[in-house]
């Protein structure tokens, strides 16, 4: 009986959450950041390889648009690489 209603409820959830996925992929929502690559505890390199977030704010790294998700409690995809068309006012750090 217990069993059942947690199943049921896990399913809802697993639908629900595919649902959003799907949702956001077809609102262009760009793609996740590979954050796992990075240490955020220790910090980020300052290399400039910019990224353009969902945010439209341009972060130099993939690791600072983490950090940023991290410090903020955002969760900032990625739009596309390089320089934002329309760059957000609100700069990155
Ligand atoms: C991340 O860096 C911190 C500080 O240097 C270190 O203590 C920790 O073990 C590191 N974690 C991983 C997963 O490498």
């Amino acid at each position: 009986m217990k069993a059942t209603g947690i199943f049921l409820l896990l399913s809802l959830a697993l639908c629900c959450y595919q649902g959003i996925a799907e949702a956001n992929r077809a609102a262009g929502r760009g793609r996740e950041p590979s954050c796992d690559n990075f240490n955020l505890s220790r910090g980020c390199t300052r290399d400039f390889e910019p990224i353009c977030g969902t945010d439209d704010v341009l972060y130099s790294n993939e690791c600072l648009l983490c950090l940023h998700n991290r410090q903020r409690g955002a969760s900032v995809r990625i739009k596309h690489r390089g320089m934002c068309q329309n760059p957000n006012a609100r700069s990155t750090n």
